[in-house]
C-alpha cells in the first residue's frame, strides 16, 4: 500500500505489480508492445518508459511502485523518444501494411498512428528472411517480425512447449525455432497463442477461406458445415452482440444465404464421442486396462501429450474428437446418391481453434483412404467470410441448423467446459437417468478447474 504522484495527480496502490499498472489504474493508457500482463516482463520495447521528477527515464513495466515516486508519463522527451522507437521499429519491420493480413488490427501500426509517426526516415537493412508455411495452422513470417517476444513467453511460459526463441545478436536477432528449423520440426502444437500475442503480422492462422469460397461458388458441389458450441459464443461478441449470447440462429441464416447448403451442429459429434468414450472407459475398468483415461477434443493438448509424455500416450482415448466422428459421418451420409444429387462434398468445420486445422490432416482422421474434414475455418475466418459477404450480422433472420443432424443433448453442450465430457460420461453411465440422479452429477464437483 502507498501513495505516489502521476501527472501532478496522487494515485494510491496497493499490490500493483508494477508502475505501469499503477498507472493504467490512473486512467493514463500509455503505449506498450511488449508487455502482456499474463507473461513474465520482458521490458525490450521501452515505449512504456516514463520520467521521474529528476528527469531519470525507465521503463514502468519493469519498475516495483514505491511510495512516493513523482513521475511523469507524456513529456515533450518521453513523446520524441516513444516516436523515434516506433519509427526503428517500423525501419526494420517489413511495411506492406496495406495487404497484411492484420491490417486494420494491427498494434504496432495502431501505435506508430496514435504517436504521430507519418514518415520513417531509415531504410530497412535487415536481411529478407523465408516465411515458414510448414505448419497447417500458423504461418510465421519473420520479416514482420519486432522481436518484441511476447510469442515467445506465451509459448514458454505459459504453454509449456517451448518450440521458439531468440536467436542470433544484434541486428540479426531473430525469433525462430532451434537451428532455424521449421515449425513442423519442432514441440509446436499449433494452438495459436503465439498469434494471440504477436502485435503485428509476424504470426498468423493458415486461412482455408479461398477454397471455402471457390466451392461455394462450384455448382457441381455441395458443401456442408458443422459449427462448435464455442463459436456461437465468441461470434457476437465479435459483431458487438450482448456478452454470451447464442447467436446460432444468426450465424446458419447467414451461412445459408452465403450458399452453405447444410449446417449441422457439432453437439451432435459430441453426443456420439459420449457413446463411444463412454464404452471405451467401462473397458478399460473391467477388462483390467487400467486408468485413468484422458480425453480432450484438443488436438494441441493430444499432441502436447504424444510429443512430451509419449509413456501417458497409452491413456489418451482412442475415440476421435467430435469433429472428426461428425465429419465421418457426414462423409458418410452424402456418399449416398440420394443425399449427394451427384454432386462432390466439401466438409467444412468451423471450430474456435488453429490446432483444428492439423487434426484434419492427421492418419487417423481418414477413412478409407479419405480425408473426412476438407477444411477447418476458425471463428475469425468466418467472421471475416461474413464482412466479405456484406450481410448485416443483427439484421437476418434466425434459422435451426440442419435436420438430420441439428440437434444435440445437453451433455454435448458442456463438451467445451473444463470437466465438461467427464461429466458426460458419468451420466452416460449412471443407472437411472432421473432429475435427482443427474443433478446429483452436476454437483459433485467433476465440472471445472476445482477437484
Ligand atoms: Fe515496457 Fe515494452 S512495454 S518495455
Amino acid at each position: 500500500m502507498g501513495k505516489m504522484t502521476i501527472d501532478g495527480r496522487l494515485v494510491e496502490f496497493t499490490d500493483e505489480k508494477n508502475v505501469l499498472s499503477v498507472i493504467r489504474k490512473a486512467g493514463i493508457d500509455i503505449p506498450t508492445l511488449c508487455y502482456v500482463s499474463e507473461l513474465s516482463t520482458y521490458g525490450s520495447c521501452r515505449l512504456c518508459t516514463v520520467e521521474d521528477e529528476r528527469g531519470k527515464t525507465f521503463a514502468s513495466c519493469s519498475e516495483v511502485p514505491r511510495d512516493g515516486m513523482v513521475i511523469y508519463t507524456n513529456t515533450p522527451r518521453l513523446r520524441k523518444y516513444r516516436k523515434m522507437i516506433l519509427e526503428l521499429l517500423l525501419a526494420a519491420h517489413d511495411r506492406d501494411c496495406t495487404t497484411c493480413v492484420v491490417s486494420g488490427s494491427c498494434h504496432l501500426l495502431e501505435l506508430a498512428q496514435r504517436v504521430g509517426v507519418n514518415h520513417v526516415r531509415f531504410r530497412n537493412t535487415r536481411e529478407l528472411q523465408p516465411l515458414d508455411d510448414s505448419s497447417p495452422s500458423i504461418l510465421r513470417n519473420p520479416n514482420k517480425c519486432i522481436l518484441c517476444g511476447d510469442c515467445v513467453r506465451m509459448c514458454t511460459d505459459i504453454q509449456g512447449i517451448n518450440a521458439i526463441d531468440f536467436a542470433y545478436r544484434g541486428t540479426d536477432a531473430l525469433v525462430t525455432p532451434a537451428f532455424n528449423r521449421k515449425l513442423t520440426e519442432t514441440g509446436c502444437v499449433g494452438c495459436g497463442q503465439c498469434r494471440i500475442v504477436c502485435p503485428t503480422g509476424a504470426i498468423t492462422v493458415v486461412s482455408d477461406i479461398e477454397p471455402v469460397m471457390e466451392a461455394l461458388a462450384d455448382p457441381q458441389t455441395i458443401v456442408v458445415a458443422q459449427i462448435a458450441p464455442a463459436v456461437r459464443l465468441a461470434l457476437g461478441d465479435k459483431f458487438g452482440m450482448p456478452k454470451g449470447e447464442n447467436v446460432m440462429g444468426r450465424i446458419v441464416s447467414i451461412m445459408h444465404r452465403m450458399g452453405f447448403d447444410e449446417i449441422y451442429d457439432t453437439t451432435y459429434g459430441a453426443d456420439l464421442t459420449v457413446l463411444e468414450e463412454s464404452k471405451e472407459l467401462l473397458e478399460h475398468v473391467s477388462s483390467g486396462k487400467g486408468v485413468p483415461l484422458f480425453t480432450s477434443c484438443c488436438p494441441a493438448w493430444v499432441q502436447h501429450c504424444e510429443k512430451k509424455y509419449p509413456d501417458l500416450a497409452k491413456y489418451i482415448s482412442t475415440c476421435r474428437s467430435p469433429m472428426q466422428m461428425f465429419g465421418a459421418v457426414i462423409r458418410e451420409y452424402f456418399r449416398d446418391p440420394e443425399h449427394n444429387a451427384g454432386k462432390k462434398l466439401v466438409n467444412v468445420a468451423i471450430m474456435p481453434c488453429t490446432a483444428k486445422k492439423g487434426e484434419i490432416l492427421r492418419p487417423e482422421s481418414r477413412t478409407r483412404g479419405i480425408q473426412d474434414v476438407d477444411y477447418v475455418i476458425t471463428t475469425e475466418e468466418l467472421s471475416s467470410i461474413i464482412e466479405q459477404s456484406g450481410i448485416v450480422f443483427d439484421k437476418v433472420e434466425i434459422e435451426s441448423a440442419d435436420v438430420p443432424f441439428g440437434i444435440g443433448s445437453g451433455s454435448g453442450m458442456i463438451f467445451g467446459i473444463t470437466g465438461g465430457v467427464t461429466e458426460a460420461v458419468m451420466r452416460r453411465l449412471q443407472r437411472g437417468h432421473d432429475r435427482a440422479a443427474m443433478r446429483a452429477i452436476t454437483e459433485s464437483g467433476v465440472r471445472g478447474m476445482e477437484g
